[in-house]
């Protein structure tokens, strides 16, 4: 695209209906080796609530167009006219069809939106505005259309031919072509739109919905891969059993099917009856994929599946709701994954994402409310505050109203708006009506952006056994106007029981609020935030002592991790300020004991030890530190690291041995019993005595040729690759050769390499680059290596000289012209320039500078930039 003028800004205020609706629509692909031909005929129809426009505007990019008929009659040149972005009609009738035919060349369209090849592949990427790429549509959600499709291909090179629906015609052609057709019994909006065509394989299965209907569920893949799909497919009947088990919602379709590709930009794509997936969140076998990925696996089938009514049956009015569909969807598969997993760990999981990647955000010039009110490029605004604080949003209604209301509420929400486009309001209403709550002040989460900060401060009255609370909430943002925000809180008496009758709900909506609690024994502890109830910034000043007891004895275990947290942060703050005046570093023995405990206490879950072991992440401890200092950080934590190694070194021996699982599976025990093991491990290699270091590596050696399955496997890879030499080098050899002909696999092999640290590090992330299995045109590929380099490896990126900012502005411009979303995606880095000191702050700008001059600079880089650069 070239841009002579900075492109438009949409706003969400500027909304109105369509002037045209689109009740059907028949497509028709000749699929070709160089060429596709799309014919689209449309039944259309004048909005007649609006005032009559006899103009129909259609979106349509990169389409060479064939011709134009309206009810059967071609247009002649003067009847129409076509620019970059559309196809206009000057005069059409009240009602008619409108025939399209337009060329398309799926094989160059490096992108990955609209229709494009992988593996040889033919595939779609609709959302959120990629139809208009395929044939002239009204590309927005809220025409939603009957479809039916046929697509003709070559029968030996395109075996499988799929679409959305039901099939209901195949045939075989001249010239060894083949055609299928597909019909679609649900109007939807073309967002949902999909397509396949290739040589793939299938396992299938059948789920008996609860009114007893069967579906056939399939997952296509490569051949070579159908050994790795049977994890996903007990993912996706445990998806619908819970659906319908805990939202009452049943599948509608007669087939469900799941595509695996290995191009793609983003997790998964929920088309109807027809997802596409990013290989990485389907494909498993114990030896290649560790106990994240099953995980991560199975929420994002579930996340897609969910989307079947959340998304789908009842989609967005316009792209301004994307969380309506993104926030509620991930709150579902969230409760998919605590339901089947560990519920406690599954929140620490996700607090941590929000705490570390959305707070980052919303402190940066993209933050946004999770209903955004503009955007340049709706693409950049698939992000961790529409998805993740759009699940806290939702949640917090779920705690306000309660289980059975918020079902009720679900319940209204699906009947009301089925087959509609709805907006967030609209789901808000439903929520009020199910429980008599007014949610006229909560309404401010839609529209607010900034995290919030709770200021609480309490009070111990001994002759009157009363305790108080004050509570003060305020924003970054000056103009925000107090939220409505749900906080739960408990007592803990001394011996460490929780007083039930302390625990409850307390609606903060003032600036300032007091709680009280009567009859409260001197030495009872406040938790606070349990569960962490509110995406908020939580600045209650307990001393190590308090942190470390709670830590011991909370009933929530969230609580007692977040506690840890905030010990191990509190730790680790001073002794940055003994690192700024070169003081010599020691770690205060009360927190070595701390951790001590939880290390070798046997009846607590070792999932959750696991988490209660890890050290707050370098992101989190730089969102408190006024000036992100990479270098203090790293030394700091790895000098903690170091000395619990050498003070606990017995301990992680005796867990790490006593961790040793008997035979592999993948309940939530034997994977808590691995994270505990393998983060043993790697305290272990920290060690620097020479004893225990040689022990360590020895073990970690161990570990690795052994090793029954990818967990352990990369775990030992990733001690050895970050902390030895020659070992390193040579396990790191040893893995490509075992693994080199699985892509999957080979993006963990960059992944270590992309976040060591060292003297080489850079420059061997740069050869990378040069690497055979490097490719930039896949987004996987690129993730594992420049995206963790950016994103995971903040000593090496912000590296004083420069080079790693150069590095990233260097990569992003290249894939400008091919990428844009990934471009834009990868550049969010330097866009946190305020957080770091002067110098760097000069050479991220000057950077995001340089990528803003880029020629043909995409809409998507464009927005990320100005804003950036703004600040
Ligand atoms: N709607 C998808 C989901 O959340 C994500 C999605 C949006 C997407 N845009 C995309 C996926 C572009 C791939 C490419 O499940
Ligand atoms: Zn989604």
């Amino acid at each position: 695209m070239t841009q002579d003028t900075a492109p438009n800004t949409i706003y969400l205020k500027d909304y109105t209906q369509p002037q045209y609706w689109i009740d059907s629509i028949n497509l028709h692909f000749e699929l070709g080796e160089d060429e596709t031909r799309v014919v689209s005929e449309m039944e259309v129809r004048r909005n007649t609530e609006l005032n009559g426009s006899r103009i129909l505007e259609l979106d349509g990019e990169n389409l060479v167009l064939g011709s134009v008929l309206i009810n059967e009659k071609a247009l002649s040149d003067g009847e129409f006219s076509v620019t970059d972005e559309s196809l206009w009609i000057p005069d059409v009738p009240d009602s008619f069809t409108l025939q399209i035919e337009t060329f398309i060349k799926p094989q160059l369209n490096t992108s990955l939106e609209g229709l494009y090849k992988s593996s040889g592949n033919f595939c779609t990427q609709c959302e959120a505005q990629g139809f208009r790429k395929i044939t002239y549509y009204l590309d927005r959600p809220d025409v939603m259309a009957k479809f039916t499709t046929t697509i003709v291909a070559d029968k030996s090179k395109y075996p499988v031919l799929l679409s959305n629906g039901n099939p209901v015609d195949t045939n075989d052609l001249d010239d060894g072509k083949h055609s299928v057709t597909w019909e679609d019994p649900f109007k939807k909006p073309c967002y949902l739109f999909a397509l396949v065509a290739g040589d793939l394989e299938c396992i299938k299965d059948t789920f008996i919905t609860m009114n007893k209907r069967e579906i056939d569920c399939r997952i296509y893949v490569e051949a070579h891969n159908i050994d790795k799909c049977d994890h996903a497919m007990r993912s996706l009947k445990k998806s619908m059993r819970w659906d319908e088990e805990t939202f009452g919602r049943e599948y509608d379709l007669d087939i469900y099917m799941i595509v695996a590709v290995d191009d793609f930009n983003m997790g998964a794509m929920e088309n109807k009856g027809l997802n596409v997936f990013n290989s990485k969140y389907v494909l498993a076998r114990p030896d290649t994929a560790t106990d994240t990925d099953f995980i991560n696996i199975e929420a994002v089938i579930g996340h897609e599946y969910f989307h079947n009514w959340s998304g789908n049956r009842v989609t967005c009015r316009d792209w301004f709701q994307l969380t309506l569909k993104e926030g509620l969807t991930v709150f579902r598969d969230q409760q998919f994954t605590s339901d089947m997993n560990s519920a406690s760990v599954k929140r620490i999981d996700d607090v941590n994402v929000l705490r570390t990647r959305q707070f980052a955000e919303d402190a940066g010039p993209m933050s946004h409310p999770i209903q955004p009110d503009s955007y340049v490029e709706i693409n950049n605004f698939y992000t961790v505050t529409v998805y993740n604080k759009g699940a806290e949003i939702i949640r917090m209604i779920h705690t306000l109203l309660g289980k059975e209301n918020f079902r009720q509420g679900m319940d209204i929400y699906f009947e009301r708006h089925d087959g509609e486009a709805a907006t967030t309001e609209d789901f808000i209403n439903a929520m009020e009506d199910a429980s008599d709550i007014d949610l006229t002040q909560f309404r401010r989460w839609y529209h607010q952006a900034g995290t919030p900060q709770l200021d609480v401060q309490s009070e111990y009255k001994a002759d009157e056994k009363r305790l108080s609370l004050s509570v003060k909430q305020s924003s970054e943002t000056k103009t925000n106007k107090p939220f409505h925000i749900p906080l739960s809180v408990s007592l803990i008496d001394s011996d460490g029981s929780e007083l039930k009758s302390a625990a409850q709900i307390v609606d903060i909506t003032e600036a300032e609020q007091v709680i009280e609690f009567e009859d409260v024994e001197d030495n009872t502890a406040v938790s606070i935030l349990r569960n962490y109830s509110a995406p908020v910034k939580l600045n209650y000043a307990l001393n190590n002592e308090q942190l470390a007891f709670l830590v011991a004895n909370d009933s929530d275990e969230f609580n007692r991790w977040n506690c840890a947290q905030q010990l191990g942060l509190n730790i680790m703050m001073a002794l940055i300020e003994d690192y700024h005046q070169k003081k010599t570093l020691n770690l205060d023995a009360f927190y070595i004991s701390t951790l001590k405990q939880v290390l070798i206490d046997e009846s607590l879950d070792k999932a959750l030890a696991a988490r209660i072991l890890s050290l707050p992440s370098e992101d989190y401890m730089g969102q408190n530190l006024p000036v992100i200092d990479v270098d203090a950080i790293y030394q700091v934590r790895e000098f903690c690291k170091k000395t619990l190694a050498f003070e606990l070194m017995d301990d992680f021996v005796a867990v790490y041995k006593s961790c040793q699982d008997d035979e592999y599976t993948l309940t939530p025990q034997a994977m808590g019993q691995r994270s505990l093991k393998n983060i043993c491990l790697s305290y272990m290699m920290c060690s620097e005595t020479e004893t225990a270091r040689k022990t360590a590596i020895e073990m970690a050696q161990h570990q690795y040729k052994n090793a029954s399955n990818m967990t352990d496997q990369i775990s030992a890879l990733r001690c050895l690759a970050h902390y030895t030499e020659q070992e390193g080098g040579q396990v790191l050899d040893d893995f490509y050769q075992q693994w080199a002909k699985d892509s999957l696999v080979i993006d963990k092999w960059f992944m270590v390499q992309a976040t060591a640290t060292g003297t080489n590090a850079f420059q061997s992330v740069q050869a990378l680059l040069e690497h055979d299995a490097f490719d930039l045109n896949v987004p996987n590929r690129v993730r594992s290596l420049v995206g963790a380099f950016t994103q995971a490896n903040a000593v090496e990126f912000h590296h004083m000289s420069g080079q790693g900012y150069q590095f990233l502005a260097d990569i992003v411009i290249k894939l400008n012209t091919t990428n844009p979303q990934i471009a834009a995606r990868l550049l969010l880095p330097l866009i946190q320039w305020k957080s770091y000191d002067v110098n760097r702050q000069l050479m991220m700008k000057a950077q995001l500078q340089r990528v803003s001059e880029t020629p043909d600079l995409a809409k998507d880089v464009f927005e990320i930039t100005a804003k950036g650069l703004a600040g």
